[in-house]
C-alpha cells in the first residue's frame, strides 16, 4: 500500500487542492507537513465551493484521518474559523483531524512584525501573505519559537510568551514605531483557543508512521510550490518553509525511506502571486485572458495572479528535486481557444545559454526565456475524462510536456470539480 506525495512544481496554486481531494477517497490518511494558512486549496464538489488553508484538502472525506504535521506553523484564530467554518457547513471535524504537538504556533506578534517589515521594504517587499509565517519560522529556527504542546502547559506558555514579548515589543516600538502588545490578552486569548484546539493535538509522527507501519494508503499534501520552497526556490522571493519533497520527512518525521510515490502537480501554463523573478511572465491581453478564465485570483488573500507560458526549466529542477514519480497536469481547459502555446525551453543570460534553473532571483531577473511554439485548438476540453477524446493539438502539448520533462502525465485536470479528470495511471 503506497504513500504518495502530491507537491506543487510551481510557484503555487496548481491545483493541489483538488487533486488531493479526488485522491483522497482511496486514501485513509492525509498530512499536511509544512506551511500554515498562507495557502489556499480549492476543493469544488458539485455546485460547492471550499478552499482549505491549514486543514488538510482530505479532510472534507470525514471517515478519512486528517492530519497537521510538526513542519507546520498554526495560527490558532484561523484554525479554530476554519473547523467552524466547515461545520457550518456540515462537515463534521471530530477524531478525523488531528495536530501536531511539535508545531510551532502563530502569535500576534508574529503578523504584527511582518507587516511593520513588509511596509519598510517598498518595492522589494515579497509580497507575502501577511499571515506571520516567516516570523514564525524565524523563531522557529532561533530556538525561541511557541509549539503548539506548550498550549497544554499553560505555566510554560506564560514563561515563553513573556520571555519572548520583552523582546518582540521592543522590535515593534523601538523600531518599527508601532504599538505595543499586552502579554495578559495573548495569554487569556490562547488559553482559551488551546482548550478547544486540546482534542485534537497528539503525536502526529506516531499516528502517520503506525498508519504506513498497517500498509494504509497515505497522502502527502504539500502547499506552496517547489520554486517557493526556502531552500531550492527563488530566494528571497520564497515561503519560509520546504514545500519540496524533502519537507515530508522532516515536517511529519516519516524517513525517506516510507516515501513511495511523488506527484508534481503543473498547471499547463503558470503563475505567481506576490514579488519575485517570473521570466515566462505575459504581460498584454493573452496573460489577462489566462487570468480572468482561470480565475486566478488568490484563494487566500484575493490578490491577481501574475500569468505566464509553462516553464520547463523550472519544471525540470522541479521534478529533480523532488524525484518525481509521475506528474498531474491541471486546468488545460483554460487554454482551450489560444492560437498558440509556448513552452519555454531554456533562458538566455547575454550570450549564455542556461539549461539549468538558476534559482537566485537576482540572476533570474536578468534571464530572458527561449520558447518551443504548439498550435493551440479550438474545442473545448472542459470536463472530458478520456484523454482520446482531446483534440490532437492538445494531446501534442501533453505529449511535448512528457517528453520534454521525461516523467510520465499520470492524471490530467479538465475542470475544479471533483470527476473532471482524465486519470492515466491509479495512485493507490
Ligand atoms: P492549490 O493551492 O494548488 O490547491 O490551488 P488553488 O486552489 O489555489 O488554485 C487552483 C484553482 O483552479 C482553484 O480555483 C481550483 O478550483 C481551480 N482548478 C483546479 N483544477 C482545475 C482545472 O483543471 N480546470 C479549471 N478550470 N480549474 C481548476
Ligand atoms: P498554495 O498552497 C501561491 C507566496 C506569497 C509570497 C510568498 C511568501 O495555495 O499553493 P508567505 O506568506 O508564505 O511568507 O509569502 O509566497 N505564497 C503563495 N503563493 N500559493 C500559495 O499557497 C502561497 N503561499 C505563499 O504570495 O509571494
Ligand atoms: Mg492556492
Amino acid at each position: 500500500m503506497p504513500t504518495v506525495l502530491i507537491v506543487g512544481t510551481q510557484w503555487g496554486d496548481e491545483g493541489k487542492g483538488k487533486l488531493v481531494d479526488y485522491l483522497t477517497e482511496n486514501a485513509e490518511v492525509v498530512a499536511r507537513y509544512q506551511g500554515g494558512q498562507n495557502a489556499g486549496h480549492t476543493v469544488v464538489i458539485g455546485d460547492r465551493k471550499f478552499v482549505l488553508h491549514l486543514l488538510p484538502s482530505g479532510i472534507l472525506r470525514t471517515e478519512k484521518l486528517s492530519i497537521i504535521g510538526n513542519g507546520t506553523v498554526v495560527e490558532p484564530v484561523d484554525l479554530l474559523a476554519e473547523i467552524d467554518g466547515l461545520r457550518a457547513k456540515g462537515i463534521e471535524v471530530g477524531e478525523n483531524l488531528m495536530l501536531s504537538k511539535g508545531a510551532h504556533l502563530i502569535m500576534p506578534y508574529h503578523m504584527a512584525i511582518e507587516r511593520a517589515v513588509e511596509n519598510r521594504m517598498g518595492d522589494k517587499k515579497i509580497g507575502t501573505t501577511l499571515k506571520g509565517i516567516g516570523p514564525a519560522y524565524t523563531d522557529k529556527a532561533a530556538r525561541s519559537g511557541i509549539k503548539v504542546v506548550d498550549l497544554l502547559m499553560p505555566e510554560l506558555f506564560r514563561e515563553k510568551l513573556h520571555n519572548n514579548l520583552e523582546y518582540k515589543n521592543m522590535l515593534l516600538e523601538k523600531i518599527y514605531g508601532e504599538k505595543p502588545l499586552d502579554a495578559g490578552t495573548i495569554y487569556d486569548d490562547y488559553m482559551r483557543h488551546a482548550e478547544r484546539l486540546a482534542p485534537f493535538i497528539g503525536d502526529t509522527d506516531v499516528a502517520v508512521n503506525a498508519a504506513i507501519g498497517q500498509g494504509k494508503n497515505v497522502l502527502f499534501e504539500g502547499a506552496q510550490g517547489t520554486l517557493l520552497d526556502i531552500d531550492h526556490g527563488t530566494y528571497p522571493y520564497v515561503t519560509s518553509s520546504n514545500a519540496s519533497a524533502g519537507g515530508v520527512c522532516t515536517g511529519l518525521g516519516v524517513g525517506p525511506t516510507k516515501v513511495d510515490r511523488a506527484i508534481g502537480v503543473v498547471k499547463a501554463y503558470t503563475t505567481r502571486v506576490g514579488g519575485g523573478p517570473f521570466p515566462t511572465e505575459i504581460e498584454g491581453p493573452i496573460g489577462q485572458e489566462l487570468q480572468r478564465k482561470g480565475g486566478e485570483f488568490g484563494a487566500t488573500t484575493g490578490r491577481p495572479r501574475r500569468c505566464g507560458w509553462l516553464d520547463m526549466v523550472g519544471l525540470k529542477y522541479a521534478a529533480m528535486i523532488n524525484g518525481l514519480t509521475g506528474i498531474a497536469v491541471t486546468k488545460l481547459d483554460i487554454l482551450d481557444g489560444l492560437e498558440e502555446i509556448k513552452v519555454c525551453t531554456s533562458y538566455k543570460r547575454g550570450s549564455e545559454t542556461l539549461k539549468n534553473f538558476p534559482r537566485e532571483a537576482a540572476i533570474m531577473e536578468e534571464c530572458e526565456p527561449q520558447y518551443e511554439t504548439f498550435s493551440g485548438w479550438k474545442e473545448s476540453t472542459a470536463g472530458l475524462k478520456d484523454f482520446s477524446e482531446l483534440p490532437d493539438n492538445a494531446q501534442q502539448y501533453l505529449r511535448g510536456i512528457e517528453k520534454m520533462l521525461g516523467v510520465e502525465i499520470q492524471m490530467i485536470s479538465t475542470g475544479p470539480k471533483r470527476d473532471e479528470l482524465i486519470l492515466i495511471k491509479e495512485q493507490f
